[in-house]
């Protein structure tokens, strides 16, 4: 188990690049499963939950093997139909095998992925998704267990958008026979990367980018080679934490229009942001204004940076409330952030933070990815010393994070513990 010690009171100052898309990389790599072949994803994050993912995929036969930045796929060869508990309890995303294997094979056995830190995390949408698309479901013992001769072109409509059912349904109907059209599709960058991938792959879709995709089934797809987006959610990150600690950041490597409402609502907030091409700099030299936000599907306040956010209203001078209308119960890092010193009050999905108030080191603990990135930055407004345990939630998603945080100033260092 690692534990990061933070002395808070310094402020984030500099330039670092942000890496690939985690949840662009989780739905690419199982895209691979459509087409035998050789790939090449660039930009790949070196990430705990890309780990995961290409453990799961070697279960399956695919090799996959990550060098510097570039994923190499060789899904030649598949030699199971099946997505293990051991792989799927560790990341939600390993469900997005079950598009892609119905699809080429016509059979998937896949473990239901189960709750996770902040609630359940149903899979329905993506059920009724198959079966619209002609496949058959069963669940067994923890399992999904779906078949189909070939799948059928269907019409799916998502009551709410969801970015893990578009991304199945959307593989699964690429090689169905007929046409397909989802309805209420998830907007999300890493939603529309996915869909050019498979349109390189040879997949026809129409309303890439909108919330309609019009999919006409084909018989085969090709392998491709394809370059990563920008990992929206980390450049929010660290423009939240340059923000919180009054200090300035240039962000290299971003795409500024997937984080316009991040934008907007940090220019609210007091912080004078400049955008030049694939660069975002950001600075502030006085405490934040109280802002309240509320998440929302894209292109809204995303909810993973709502954990985050919630860290900088704890610096701001007043009141501010916190919104979640994404999950039930996302606010596990609050009764950690009252560690700190923090006065926040969570009721019917909604935090109102008192900011202003000293904060002092603590230790706690980090319950989920998002949560532990929101503890960091309270710890870099913090008074003193902290040491944020069970810092693997957090390798989930960022890529070598203490190297870029100690480049931006912040005192922090990496300790292995028996702390569990
Ligand atoms: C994706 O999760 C992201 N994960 C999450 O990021 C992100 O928080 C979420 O989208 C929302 O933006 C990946 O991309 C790997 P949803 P996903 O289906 O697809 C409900 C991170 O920190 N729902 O868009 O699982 C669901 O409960 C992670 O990087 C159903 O009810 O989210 C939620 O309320 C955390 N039934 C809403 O829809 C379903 O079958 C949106 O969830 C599916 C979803």
């Amino acid at each position: 188990m690692d534990k990061f010690i933070i002395n808070g009171g310094s402020k984030i100052n500099g330039k670092i690049a942000i890496s690939g898309a985690k949840n662009a990389s989780l739905a690419m790599m199982p895209a691979c499963l459509l087409a035998p072949g050789c790939y090449t994803l660039h930009n790949t994050p070196n990430l705990r939950d890309v780990w995961t993912m290409s453990r799961l995929l070697g279960s399956m036969g695919v090799h996959c093997e990550l060098n510097d930045h570039d994923l190499f796929v060789d899904s030649s060869k598949i030699d199971s139909f099946e997505a293990p508990y051991e792989h799927v309890k560790k990341m939600r995303a390993s469900f997005y095998v079950l598009g892609p294997l119905l699809a080429r094979y016509g059979r998937a056995r896949v473990s239901l992925p189960g709750g996770c830190a902040w609630g359940p995390r149903p899979v329905d949408f993506h059920l009724k998704a198959m079966e619209k698309l002609g496949a058959e479901i069963n669940l067994e013992g923890g399992y999904v267990v779906a078949s189909a001769d070939r799948l059928q072109g269907g019409k799916i409509h998502f009551d709410v958008p969801s970015v893990g059912a578009t991304v199945n349904a959307m593989m699964a109907a690429t090689l169905a026979r007929g046409s397909s059209r989802i309805s209420n599709a998830a907007l999300e960058p890493e939603v529309t990367a996915q869909a050019r991938m498979l349109v390189k792959m040879g997949a026809q879709i129409d309303g890439v980018g909108t919330n309609c995709l019009e999919i006409e089934g084909v018989d085969s797809l090709s392998p491709v080679n394809e370059h990563t987006i920008p990992d929206r959610i980390e450049a929010g990150t660290f423009l939240i934490g340059a923000a919180l600690s009054q200090g300035q950041i240039v962000l290299e490597n971003v795409n500024p229009y997937h984080l316009a409402t991040v934008i907007a609502k940090l220019e609210d907030a007091g912080c004078e942001i400049d955008v030049r091409g694939e660069t975002i700099s950001l600075k502030i030299d006085e405490p934040p204004r109280p802002t309240d936000i509320t998440t929302a599907a894209y292109p809204g306040f995303p909810t993973d940076l709502q954990a985050q956010w919630t860290a900088l209203m704890l610096g701001a001078d007043g009141v501010s409330s916190v919104r979640d209308t994404i999950y039930l119960d996302r606010f596990k890092h609050v009764p950690e952030l009252t560690r700190l010193g923090a006065d926040i009050e969570v009721n019917d999905n909604n935090a109102i933070i008192r900011g202003g108030k000293k904060l002092s080191g603590a230790t706690v603990m980090s319950t989920d990815l998002r949560a532990s990135a929101s503890l960091i930055l309270a710890a870099l407004l913090a008074e003193g010393r902290s040491e944020i345990l069970r810092i693997y939630h957090l390798d989930r998603g960022y890529e070598h994070i203490e190297s870029k945080l100690q480049a931006l100033g912040v005192d922090v260092r990496r300790v292995k513990t028996e702390e569990f």
